[in-house]
């Protein structure tokens, strides 16, 4: 195992009302927070300067999005310096929520990438298949797809970068992919990015696994070579979230 430090995201997604963000935040900085862990929240972006206001400095925030520019026509959409204006240091992009409810593809998802990235964000990319693709023995076919878009995109920048394997069949469904099942998707992911970049980049890259990730499975998964990480959903609204942060011992 290298010495990728764990990184462990919460996706609040379109959750949590002021009163809501209260509990949590009361709860994330009450912890213990393992120390050895990058711990990132990522409220709804109404609420990004409200959470960043609230929560202690050892605790990041992440937008669930940006645009691919600093400003301009783009009526309901942010950019990557009202994140920053906010005191935030981080976007999640490509999530599968982003590409299939809202239509979002690879070219995108990638020119997003860019631009965070040339702001100074630091940016989880999210990439993952769908059940049919699983079924269809896609996984990683899709995977690798989705990840030559940001690639091209990354540059030299892989050091702001966390890649979230996420399996379209295990977000918010109760599914969670085995840790072998994740596993074998990092793992190999992480051996065909070594020869699409570089050992260094491959081996230091952390990428961590979202998908019904919760306080009971949690440390399982964690045991894991290549699971980096997590990027959690519904468990990150509740205290359980705490014990996610610190699966790893
Ligand atoms: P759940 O943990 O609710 O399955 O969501 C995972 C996810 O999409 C995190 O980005």
């Amino acid at each position: 195992m290298g010495d990728r430090k764990f990184f462990v995201g919460g996706n609040w997604k379109m959750n949590g009302l002021k009163p809501d963000i209260d509990e949590i935040v009361a709860f994330m900085n009450a912890g213990p927070l393992n120390e050895n862990t990058d711990v990132v929240v990522s409220p709804p972006a109404i609420y990004l300067d409200y959470a960043r206001q609230k929560l202690n400095a050892n605790i990041g925030v992440a937008a669930q999005n940006c645009y691919k520019a600093g400003k301009g026509a783009f009526t309901g959409d942010i950019s990557p310096e009202m994140i920053k204006d906010c005191g935030c240091e981080w976007v999640i992009l490509g999530h599968s929520e982003r590409r299939n409810v809202f239509g979002e593809n690879d070219e995108l998802v990638g020119a997003k990438t860019k631009y965070a990235l040339s702001q100074g964000l630091s940016v989880i990319a999210c990439i993952g298949e769908k059940l049919e693709e699983r079924e269809a023995d896609q996984t990683m076919d899709v995977v690798q797809r989705q990840t030559t878009a940001l690639i091209e995109n990354i540059g030299d920048n892989w050091g702001k970068v966390v890649l979230a394997y996420e399996p379209v069949w295990a977000i918010g469904t109760g599914k969670t992919a085995t840790p072998d099942q994740a596993q074998e998707v990092h793992q190999k992911l992480r051996a065909w990015l070594a020869g699409k970049t570089s050992d260094t980049v491959a081996q230091s890259l952390r990428i961590i696994y979202g998908g019904s990730v919760n306080a009971g499975n949690c440390k399982d998964l964690a045991q894991k070579e290549d699971i980096d990480g997590f990027l959690v959903g519904g468990a990150s609204l509740k205290p359980d979230f705490v014990k996610i942060v610190n699966a790893k011992e």
